[in-house]
């Protein structure tokens, strides 16, 4: 059987996953960094990349899928530029977490498992991020924030479109 030529984990990240593969007993257990490498630099895990996945990391497309389709973080499709997620458990939603959520849901025109048209936002609920002692937060890409308040969701809106 021949290998796939790295497309959906390149080089680089096959390395990588080489060097974490030393640090455990079996090479399965570098399936779920090789899983979030895909959906880092794609975005989304794409169905072809399973097979690549399976692969590089020695176990059937089949163990792939299940860990994709098991944790709520990974994704089949594509989102938005901006995937914005607001926290949706308790200290959140007692801080006011009900509300923003509406509110981002009337300036986006989206309703939460949906993307704007232009491809900009789209809208999750997520689950605890965190940071409950500075609630209510959510998440946009990577990055948290906290406190939040129209004012301020107004504000990262406004830097989210201005460095799309
Ligand atoms: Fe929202 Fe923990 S409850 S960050």
């Amino acid at each position: 059987m021949t290998m796939h030529e790295p497309y959906y984990l390149s080089l680089q990240r096959r390395k990588w996953l080489t060097s974490l593969a030393r640090r455990y007993p079996q090479r399965r257990s570098i399936a779920l960094p090789a899983v979030w490498a895909v959906q880092y630099d794609w975005g989304f895990i794409p169905a072809p990349a399973i097979e690549e996945i399976a692969e590089v990391v020695g176990i059937t497309p089949a163990a792939v899928r299940e860990i994709v389709t098991f944790y709520s973080m990974f994704r089949e499709a594509p989102v938005g530029r901006y995937l914005i997620g607001v926290c949706g458990t308790l200290s959140c939603a007692l801080c006011g977490a009900e509300g923003l959520l509406d509110y981002l849901q009337e300036k986006l025109g989206i309703k939460p498992g949906e993307t704007t048209p232009d491809g900009l936002f789209s809208l999750e609920v997520m689950m605890c991020l965190g940071a409950c002692a500075w609630a209510p937060a959510m998440l946009v890409n990577q990055r948290i924030h906290v406190r939040l308040t129209r004012t301020r969701v107004d504000e990262i809106l406004a830097w989210c479109r201005e460095n799309a």
